[in-house]
C-alpha cells in the first residue's frame, strides 16, 4: 500500500492572528479513506485547504506520492487536477449545463478534446447516477444532485487523492443520503480520501481510519471502532454532545 499524502508538524496561523492549526501530522495510503471529525472550529477546513493548496500554510510539510507541494514552485493549477476537492457549496457554474460544468475543466486543464472531454463526463455522471441530467443547469437541480454533479466533476479530472470538506451539510436531510451513498461507492472502488463530515456514524461505517481534531491539533486517531470505544475524554465529550441532537444515530443520514 504506497503512500498518498503526507502531512507533517503543519501549522496554519491566518493574517489575523488565529493560529487554526497547530503542528497537525497524518499520512493517507493509497485507496484508504480517512474521516476528519471535530467540533466547527476545530480547524478541518483550514487541513483541506492547505493540502490542496487554497491557502499557504504558514509552517510544516506536505508531500503527494512523496514529493513536496507546498513549495513556491509547485504548479498548483497541475496539483489542483492531482486532488480534487469536493466543498459543501458544490461551486458549480451556474451559467454552466451540468456537461459543461464538467468539461471545463478536463479541455482547459487536461487539453482534450471536445469529443473526449464529453465522453469522460458522460461517464462520471454515470458513476454518480446523474447522466439523465446532463443538460440541465445547477439552478434546475436539488442540492443533493448539484452535490453528485460536483463529485463528478472532480471524478473526471481523475485525481490520486479526492478531499471533501462537510459535502452534505449544506443538504436539507432527506438529500444527505444519496450523496453519501455516492461516497461510500467511491471508498469501496478503492478511490483514495478524506472526508470532512459530521455525520458520524457515515464515518464510523465508511472510513478506514478517523482523525478527531480538537482547536487544531489531532486530539485522537485510530480506527473506526473509536466512535463506539473513544479513548480521549475530548472525544468522548464531543461524541456525547452529537448523541445528544441525535447525528451519531442517524445512520447514512436518513
Ligand atoms: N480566512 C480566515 N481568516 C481568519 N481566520 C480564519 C479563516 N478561516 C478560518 N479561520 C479561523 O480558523 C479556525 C479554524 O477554522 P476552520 O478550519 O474553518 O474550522 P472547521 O472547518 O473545523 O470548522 C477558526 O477559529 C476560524 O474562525
Ligand atoms: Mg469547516
Amino acid at each position: 500500500m504506497g503512500r498518498v499524502l503526507d502531512v507533517e508538524d503543519l501549522h496554519m496561523t491566518y493574517a489575523g492572528g488565529v493560529h487554526a492549526v497547530r503542528g497537525i501530522s497524518f499520512e493517507v495510503n493509497q485507496g484508504e479513506s480517512v474521516a476528519i471529525i471535530g467540533s466547527s472550529g476545530s480547524g478541518k477546513s483550514t487541513v483541506l485547504r492547505c493540502i490542496n493548496r487554497l491557502i499557504e500554510p504558514t509552517g510544516g510539510k506536505i508531500f503527494l506520492k512523496g514529493e513536496r507541494i507546498n513549495t513556491p514552485h509547485t504548479d498548483v493549477n497541475d496539483l489542483r487536477s492531482r486532488i480534487g476537492m469536493v466543498f459543501q457549496s458544490f461551486e458549480l457554474f451556474a451559467h454552466l449545463r451540468v456537461l459543461d460544468n464538467i468539461t471545463l475543466g478536463l479541455r482547459h486543464v487536461k487539453g482534450m478534446s471536445k469529443r473526449d472531454a464529453e465522453d469522460e463526463a458522460m461517464s462520471v455522471l454515470e458513476r454518480v447516477d446523474m447522466l439523465d441530467r446532463v443538460g440541465a443547469y445547477p439552478g434546475n437541480l436539488s442540492g443533493g444532485q448539484k452535490q453528485r454533479v460536483a463529485i463528478a466533476r472532480a471524478l473526471a479530472m481523475k485525481p490520486e487523492v479526492l478531499l471533501f470538506d462537510e459535502p452534505t451539510s449544506a443538504l436539507d436531510p432527506e438529500l444527505i443520503g444519496s450523496v453519501l451513498e455516492t461516497i461510500r461507492g467511491l471508498a469501496d472502488e478503492g478511490m483514495t480520501m478524506i472526508v470532512v463530515t459530521h455525520e458520524i456514524g457515515f464515518a464510523r461505517d465508511v472510513a478506514d481510519r478517523i482523525i478527531y481534531m480538537d482547536q487544531g491539533v489531532v486530539a485522537e486517531e485510530g480506527p473506526s471502532s473509536i466512535i463506539n470505544d473513544p479513548q480521549t475524554d475530548r472525544l468522548k465529550k464531543f461524541l456525547s454532545s452529537l448523541h445528544e441532537d441525535g447525528a451519531v444515530e442517524r445512520e447514512n443520514g436518513e
